[in-house]
């Protein structure tokens, strides 16, 4: 019996060690990736508007999230500020006001944990940023830039090392336990000494095979290890992301640019997308509505010209030529799979949802880009966060009134609740 407390000694002093060398690792792992992690989804999702040191299209989030120091508030402004609005935060609200409603993007789609990471970073970089003595150059940036990837190796090693630990503490384990169960041997009644007897030999030279392969296993369970860890996260990674199209930017057979149209010029999104306010489909302007200004603007511009080529119109007779007219081929960018319903009037009327929060920064966009990932993920995460507001909403009230009919026993006809509505009907 001495010897399994020797073992049992031995091992807790391996656990022990293990447990502290992942500890350790793992606490510099964590620390390092959440500022990185938090860094990716920034660069991803709000440099369109935001600056750390500076104001741009949002306010400047380095004094902006270190003053605001309620990291709750700043998850749910982030992950919906409208809920927030439409609430009526005092903080909220002030702000809107400040910045006119520019209007900030709903990021339904980041978890708690993303946010925190925003805030980690933001945080620290502004605080390496404040931190840098006067006149200083942009040293300090790339030393917060190299950081994390550093860290990353160092984290790599580490788990490498433990990899090798718990392989040499488990072979030590097997062979401890292999001599205790030679000794208990000795001490085995004789007729069960006997049938152990038999299998002996098949024993001894299975032993033999296996300390050959518990040898070798040292590399292969290593190889296998990192060989299975890097295709599943790869798998994993390709996987998710399999028909998600988030940075879509196909090249459109005419420059046209929102940043100069709806963003220099700020002609109204409604201005050509008028659909999307008053039925299921944004739609594309048809160049007809281009003519209205690019009759006159820029006649001479090679670009223009293609919209004079596609319409069958002559500039120096001021004539249109059906017979010579062919459609521009622009090409769609977001492209929900048929099997979902999306129906642009009730976001954006019903619901007062701004373009932005789904599309992005459309009137900075020199070419228009996928900026939501359209997964159904995103479509529930904003449904589960959005208050709906039904005070003064048409929509709500003609639902209510065939609530209130329906409650005193009153004939309530399909119509009434919309069932004559094109949207509902048709695509
Ligand atoms: C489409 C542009 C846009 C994008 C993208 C955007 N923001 Fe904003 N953000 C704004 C505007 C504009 C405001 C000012 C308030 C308003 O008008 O809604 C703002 C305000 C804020 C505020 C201040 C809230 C307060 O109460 O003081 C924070 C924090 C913030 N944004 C964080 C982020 C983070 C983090 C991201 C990326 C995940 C992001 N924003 C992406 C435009 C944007
Ligand atoms: C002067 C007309 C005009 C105005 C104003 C305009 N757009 Fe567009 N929009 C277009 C045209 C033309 C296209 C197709 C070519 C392209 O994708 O750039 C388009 C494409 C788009 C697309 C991509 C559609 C797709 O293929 O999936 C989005 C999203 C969009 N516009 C949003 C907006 C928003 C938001 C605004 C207001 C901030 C706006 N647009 C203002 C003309 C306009
Ligand atoms: C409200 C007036 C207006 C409408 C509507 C309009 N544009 Fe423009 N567009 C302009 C002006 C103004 C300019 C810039 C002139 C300048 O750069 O001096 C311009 C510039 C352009 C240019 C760049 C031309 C060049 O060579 O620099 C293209 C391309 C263009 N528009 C395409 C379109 C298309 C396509 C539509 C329809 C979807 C459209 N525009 C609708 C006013 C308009
Ligand atoms: C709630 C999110 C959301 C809002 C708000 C929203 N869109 Fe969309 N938009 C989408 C989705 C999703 C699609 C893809 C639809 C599809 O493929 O059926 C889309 C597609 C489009 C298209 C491509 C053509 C079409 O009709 O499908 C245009 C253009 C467009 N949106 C413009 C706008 C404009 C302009 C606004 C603001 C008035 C707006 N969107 C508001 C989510 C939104
Ligand atoms: C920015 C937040 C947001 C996103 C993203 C969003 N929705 Fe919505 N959606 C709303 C709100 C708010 C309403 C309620 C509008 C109202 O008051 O009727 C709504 C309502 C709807 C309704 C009507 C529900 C009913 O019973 O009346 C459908 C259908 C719908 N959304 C589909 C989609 C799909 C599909 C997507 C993803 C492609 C999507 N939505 C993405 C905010 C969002
Ligand atoms: C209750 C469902 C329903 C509603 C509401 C509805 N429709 Fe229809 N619609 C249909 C069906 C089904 C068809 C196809 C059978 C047919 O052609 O009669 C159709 C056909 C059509 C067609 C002919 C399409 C073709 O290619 O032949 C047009 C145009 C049309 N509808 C327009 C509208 C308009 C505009 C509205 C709103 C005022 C509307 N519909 C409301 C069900 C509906």
């Amino acid at each position: 019996m001495r010897s399994f407390s020797l073992i049992l000694k031995q091992f807790s002093r391996s656990v022990l060690l293990i447990a502290g060398f992942a500890f350790g690792s793992l606490s510099i792992a964590n620390a390092q990736t959440d500022a990185a992690k938090g860094e990716a989804i920034f660069k991803s999702k709000c440099t369109a508007c935001h600056k750390i040191e500076s104001q741009l299209i949002g306010p400047a989030l380095g004094p902006q999230m270190t003053e605001e120091t309620d990291d709750k508030y700043l998850i749910k402004w982030i992950q919906n500020n409208q809920a927030l609005i439409a609430a009526g935060n005092p903080k909220a609200v002030a702000i809107v006001k400040k910045f006119n409603g520019a209007g900030m993007t709903v990021f339904a789609d980041l978890s708690d944990a993303d946010v925190s990471n925003i805030i980690t970073y933001v945080r620290d970089t502004w605080k390496a940023e404040k931190d840098k003595p006067a006149g200083g150059d942009a040293k300090a940036g790339a030393t917060v830039e190299s950081g994390p990837s550093e860290m990353v190796v160092f984290g790599l090693i580490a788990i490498i090392i433990i990899a090798f630990i718990v392989i040499l503490v488990l072979n030590r384990v097997v062979g401890s336990l292999e001599r205790v169960l030679l000794k208990n041997k000795d001490l085995l009644v004789e007729d069960e000494l006997a049938a152990e007897a038999a299998g002996a030999a098949a024993i001894d030279a299975r032993k033999a095979f296996i300390t050959k392969i518990l040898k070798n296993k040292k590399l292969v369970f290593f190889i296998l290890v990192s060989g299975t860890i890097a295709m599943g996260s790869w798998g994993w990674e390709s996987l998710w992301n399999t028909n998600v199209h988030t940075g879509y930017q196909p090249v459109q057979p005419i420059k046209y640019s929102h940043e100069l149209h709806a963003g220099v010029m700020k002609i109204d999104c409604q201005y050509c997308h008028s659909g999307a306010y008053k039925s299921k489909n944004a739609s594309i302007p048809s160049l007809n509505v281009c003519m209205n200004c690019h009759k006159v603007v820029k006649t001479e511009s090679e670009e223009i010209h293609k919209i004079y080529d596609a319409l069958g119109y002559d500039p120096k007779t001021q004539k249109y030529d059906s017979t010579m007219a062919k459609p521009i081929q622009w090409v769609r960018i977001h492209n929900l799979p048929d099997l979902a319903y999306f129906n642009h009037s009730q976001h954006v009327k019903v619901g007062g949802i701004k373009c932005q929060q789904c599309h992005g920064p459309v009137q900075t966009m020199k070419e228009v880009y996928q900026y939501s990932p359209l997964t159904m993920k995103w479509c529930i995460q904003c449904h589960k966060r959005t208050e709906v507001n039904g005070k003064g909403n048409a929509y709500y009230d003609s639902i209510l009134a065939a609530h209130d009919k329906i409650k005193k026993g009153e004939k309530v006809t399909a119509a009434v609740l919309g069932g004559i509505e094109c949207g509902k009907c048709h695509y």
